[in-house]
């Protein structure tokens, strides 16, 4: 199956009621581990790679990386998006690298750190959404800022700094036509997302049931969406690690998002931790061991655990077969018919 549009994955979850969790990579182990835990729960996926990412792996590695992920699972809807895409050029190389979904982060100015005004984030969107929907490539944007920094993006504030506004949020749709909104509803980006078990004062859900009442058709996106479980800190700092105590986001309150109108979830810092907890504990136990494949094994088993989990909590297990995938151009035909009517 080539790699398909995100707009027929959301699509196909709003009509299923459930969410398609979004996974970062770097590398190939990371790409084996989502591919093999969608085959494991038969489900589509999303794997998204920042600016970091493509830096570290000279995107084209990663490109074709991909393209040998589509041949091998090919009962797998696989959709590769563009996460946190900074200015419009960012955007351009990704689509004519062929990616199938991209984000323009608008919500920031290019520098990735500095909030930018409502009308520059309509601007970079709706050239973006122009650019991208031409060839049937599907646009996230966001509104609002998130808080923390992922691979240097973000303004290193708390995620209560710049929640969305609903009313902003509405209009910001109706004048871009793009076709996912991520939302900041308080969380961050990386470990460190809240000191204790959220409340509705740290994690604003009703803010994100008030956006889908505004927005009933809008596929929404919750970044910053690890759920930082204890055990996964605590194997950490078991062979030696040095994290703090911290909560992520509750897996109930995904799904209370997922039933109003969430239909992407990211995830990468449960994935970070899975990996890095795996690896600490084959060096502290085989200390004489020095065979790569020793370590990233386990490190490539452990994300896939954490990954199918999450597929499954997500509710997008068991829909792999559902649909056919729609070729680029014939969204890019609907998106055109659209914009005729
Ligand atoms: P986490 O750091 O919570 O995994 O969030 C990842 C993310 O939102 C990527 O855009």
């Amino acid at each position: 199956m080539p790699l398909v549009s995100m707009r027929q994955l959301l699509d196909e979850a709003a009509k299923g009621g459930y969410g398609v969790g979004a996974f970062n990579v770097n590398n190939m182990e990371q790409i084996q581990a989502i591919m093999e835990a969608a085959r494991e729960t038969k489900s589509p996926v999303i794997v998204q790679a920042s600016r970091g990412a493509r830096s570290y792996s000279q995107d084209k590695y990663l490109y074709h990386l991909m393209l040998a992920a589509a041949e091998l699972y090919p009962e797998i809807p696989l959709v590769l998006h563009l996460d946190h895409g900074n200015s419009v050029e960012t955007c351009k190389s990704a689509i004519e690298l062929g990616f199938t979904s991209v984000m323009m982060d608008g919500s920031l100015m290019p520098d990735g750190k500095t909030p930018s005004s409502f009308d520059y984030n309509v601007k970079a969107t709706r050239e973006v959404v122009a650019m991208a929907h031409a060839k049937g490539i599907t646009v996230e944007g966001e509104i609002g800022c998130l808080g923390g920094i992922e691979d240097g993006h973000g303004t290193g504030l708390d995620g209560l700094s710049h929640l969305t506004d609903p009313a902003q949020a509405a209009e910001f749709v109706k004048q871009t036509g793009l076709d996912a909104l991520a939302i900041a509803i308080g969380t961050s980006h990386g470990a460190y997302k809240f000191s204790k078990k959220p409340t509705g004062e740290t994690l604003k859900m009703d803010r994100l049931i008030e956006i889908h009442k505004l927005l009933p058709n809008t596929h929404l996106v919750m970044h910053g969406s690890s759920s930082v479980p204890k055990d996964l800190q605590d194997i950490i700092n078991q062979y030696g690690g040095k994290l703090k105590p911290t909560w992520g986001v509750p897996v109930e309150e995904i799904q209370l998002g997922i039933k109003n109108g969430v239909r992407k979830i990211n995830v990468d810092t449960d994935n970070r931790l899975a990996i890095t907890g795996a690896i600490r504990k084959v060096f502290a136990e085989k200390p004489e061991e020095f065979d790569p494949r020793s370590y990233l094994k386990p490190a490539r088993e452990a994300m896939k655990k954490v990954v199918a989990l999450r597929m499954t909590q997500f509710g997008q297990a068991g829909h792999a077969g559902d649909y056919a995938p729609v070729p680029l151009s014939e969204m890019a035909a609907r998106y055109a018919q659209k914009k005729a009517a």
